[in-house]
């Protein structure tokens, strides 16, 4: 399964910060947002990677990732002229996708929970064998997202996206795998009312065909939003004290890639020791000695 993050758009909500930088580039506490949905990708063992970005911040994201080769990973880049919608990534992508599945991660969608590696083996395998697989979050304010209907038996009956009467709490996190088909499917989708090419369009397809698996994550799942100045600061207050209590990093890309065996630990004592002015390098060079 190849991976794709998502990671241009304008960041309107957190002008004038994101007025010539990327949102993603920011930090949430002590690391790049971007690192945050990598960091699913390499959870999930997806290590054939495209970034996707603006034509000004694609540079950025290069410089900051390079080929991947850092953590044992390939990575790719890829430019979109302007945000077309979500769906536009599978048509952006479609050569790097090539026959292949796919999972797309949003570039400003932070994950945090236990027993997440295994949702994301099991998502995985439910889109190659059968189709597409999504996930359902409970939310506050469901009108801002793609929204999950449910009938009486709990059985998904339709996805709406910023409905103005939700049918559920539930809202549709940016964390979406599907089987090779997608690619002709975002081809085929009519741009919406707004404009964009939707992945709520994409899933409703699926849905269409009876193959769209909705995982709901519970309580014990962290899906904290960034793109405002709030939420940025509320993450990053979520992530420092995880860190502070627990002594484990949230989304440390090179610790995963260390775990996942995509490096050795004489090449994350490496990393470790270019980053050694900071409690960033500590912690890598700490994991050496577990
Ligand atoms: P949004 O939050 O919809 O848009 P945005 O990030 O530009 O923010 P704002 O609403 O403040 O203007 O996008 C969600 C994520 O998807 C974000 O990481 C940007 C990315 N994105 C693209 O890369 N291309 C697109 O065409 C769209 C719609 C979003």
């Amino acid at each position: 399964m190849k991976g794709i993050i998502l990671a241009g758009g304008k960041g309107t909500r957190l002008y004038p910060c994101t007025i010539s930088v990327s949102k993603q580039l920011l930090p949430i506490y002590d690391k790049p947002l971007i690192y945050y949905p990598l960091s699913v990708l390499l959870l999930a063992n997806i290590t054939d990677i495209l970034i996707i970005s603006t034509p000004r911040d694609i540079e950025g994201y290069r410089e900051l990732l390079g080929d991947g080769s850092r953590i044992g990973v390939k990575i790719a880049y890829a430019v979109q002229d302007r945000p077309r919608g979500l769906a536009d990534a599978f048509i952006i992508g479609a050569d790097f996708i090539g026959d292949d599945s796919v999972c797309l991660v949003l570039g400003d969608n932070v994950f945090f929970g236990q027993y997440f590696s295994n949702i994301l083996e099991q998502a995985k395998s439910q889109a190659e064998s059968s189709g597409a697989a999504i996930f359902g979050y409970p939310v506050k304010n469901p009108k801002e997202f793609g929204v999950v209907e449910f009938d009486s038996g709990n059985k998904v009956i339709s996805i709406e996206e910023k409905p103005a009467r939700p049918k559920s709490d539930y809202a549709v996190p940016g964390l979406y795998f599907y089987n090779n088909d997608v690619v002709n499917i975002a081809k085929n989708v009519k741009p919406s009312a707004r404009g964009e090419i939707e992945i709520t369009a994409v899933n409703n397809v699926y849905l269409q065909r009876g193959q769209l698996h909705v995982t709901l994550m519970g309580r014990g799942m962290a899906w904290l939003d960034t793109g405002s100045p709030n939420g940025m600061y509320k993450a990053s207050g979520f992530v420092k004290t995880i860190q502070e209590m627990q002594g484990f990093y949230i989304s440390c890309i090179e610790e995963i890639a260390w775990r996942r065996k995509f490096i050795t630990t004489e090449h994350l004592r490496k990393l470790g020791e270019e980053l050694k002015m900071t409690e960033y390098g500590e912690y890598l060079l700490s994991l050496t000695e577990e």
